[in-house]
């Protein structure tokens, strides 16, 4: 036990953001415990870790666009860097990450790229592709499938390639999966000792492999996002190459495991509503507000880590220099105040008040990839499940390694046609 708490002491992301849920809170379900804190204070000491806790919708919202606030994690006053390069620095140390003396980065170019009509109906198209290939073989299957195993955890990560400019069904993409698996895997804090090397391992041969796509595109220009970042970053100041690879380091990192896991959420909640799911069999006009709906109610994000820039007050409370202060999108999602009856899934609701993605300037540059590949394979997924299936959700493998993210390892369904 006590090595257990040493260690997480010893862990930088556990330290500061997975304690209260190690602690006192449940993966499945860490909304009871978000909840009894927006009620108690909205604006918690969280002692043990040393951090502010924000659960309600208007101060996750003010605290989004307040600039005394910053999510550059080296404003921490305890902040140590990553010890080698990996998943776990692109994210930490992101090179386009937005900050009040940094409104227009690369990141910031890229979503102007991503949002060009052009590259939604790109995108649309080439999801849709990865999506129906894995769609395909469950449509005939019988017994216990994992519906995160063999479907939204591979579609996550093979779209993020394909929308990156990964040739589709070569042998590139065969090990991009594999390596954008084992680097994504480095964020984890708890890795045996060979699977972090693996995966530091899959870090350099991964950045190896898109500074030659970058190269390539450099020389000739294609249809994809790499393309599109390139020439973007041709035109206002000229990013090296070195640049743009860790832009894209960070997309892989931020943008695969996601929406394998909220698109895995995403069904959960649809089997653990019959009548939500028949209604969405029924009426399939309601898929884009289902998807809004769905991330509202779960998509396991549960906190995001800001650190004060300089001390101000707010709501009362004194938030000092080189603090950390956790908002809870999660919180704010399940606020009664602007959601009725919060905890209710209704894919008829009025979600547009939903902090899923963030909000100004830190809205998430991948939305509309996630909304589409949530989209898509929500809308695959209730053709090919069964109208019988059955959720094993004691079965589910649950893990509470990752401090962000309340994660879900398995997703098993059993299917009877
Ligand atoms: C359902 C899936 C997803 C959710 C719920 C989500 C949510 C978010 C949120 C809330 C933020 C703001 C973080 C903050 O303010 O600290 C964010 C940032 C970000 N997201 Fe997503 N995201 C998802 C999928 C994706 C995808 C698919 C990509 C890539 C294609 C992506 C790339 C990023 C990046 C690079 C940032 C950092 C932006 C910055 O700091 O300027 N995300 N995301």
């Amino acid at each position: 036990m006590r090595r257990i708490v040493d260690h997480i002491l010893g862990n930088q992301i556990l330290r500061q953001v997975a304690l209260p849920f190690l602690i006192r809170g449940n993966p499945r379900d860490p909304v009871p415990f978000i909840a009894l804190a927006r009620q108690g204070e909205p604006v918690c000491w969280l002692p043990g870790i040393n951090a502010w806790l924000v659960t309600g919708h208007s101060d996750v919202k003010a605290l989004f666009g307040d600039s005394r606030i910053t999510t550059d994690p080296r404003a921490y006053e305890r902040y140590e860097a990553p010890k080698v390069d990996g998943a776990a620095r692109w994210l930490a140390e992101m090179p386009f990450r937005t900050t009040p003396s940094n409104q227009d980065s690369l990141g910031r170019r890229l979503v102007l790229s991503a949002l060009k009509p052009r590259a939604i109906e790109r995108n649309e198209h080439r999801i849709g592709e990865v999506v129906e290939e894995f769609a395909v073989a469950l449509r005939q299957r019988e017994g216990v499938v994992d519906l995160l195993g063999e479907f939204t955890a591979p579609v996550s990560t093979i779209a993020i390639g394909r929308v990156l400019g990964v040739p589709p069904k070569s042998k590139d993409e065969a090990r991009f999966r594999v390596l954008a698996r084992q680097t994504t895997r480095g964020i984890q804090p708890f890795l045996s000792r060979a699977k972090r090397r693996a995966s530091e391992a899959a870090t350099v041969e991964i950045a190896e492999y898109i500074l030659n796509l970058v190269e390539a595109r450099r020389r000739e220009p294609g249809d994809d996002l790499i393309s599109d970042l390139v020439s973007a970053s041709q035109s206002a100041s000229p990013a090296r190459s070195e640049d743009i690879v860790r832009v894209i380091a960070a997309l892989i990192a931020a943008g695969s495991g996601t929406t394998g896991v909220s698109g895995a959420r995403a069904l959960r909640s649809l089997l653990l509503h019959p009548s939500q799911l028949s209604l969405l069999r029924s009426d399939r006009s309601l898929l884009g507000n289902a998807v809004q709906e769905l991330l509202r109610y779960d998509n396991g994000l549960l906190l995001l880590p800001r650190y004060v820039l300089e001390g101000f007050e707010f709501r009362g409370r004194t938030l000092k220099k080189g603090q950390l202060v956790l908002v809870s999108p999660l919180g704010a999602n399940r606020d009664p105040r602007v959601f009725p009856d919060p905890d209710r899934l209704d894919i008829r609701r009025d979600t547009r008040q939903a902090l899923t993605f963030g909000y100004g300037a830190h809205y998430c540059p991948g939305a509309n990839v996630a909304l589409t590949e949530i989209r898509l394979m929500v809308a695959a997924a209730i053709d090919f499940i069964p109208p019988n299936a059955r959720l094993l959700e004691d079965q589910i493998r649950w893990s509470r390694s990752k401090g962000l993210m309340a994660q879900i390892k398995s997703l098993p369904a059993r299917f009877d046609r």
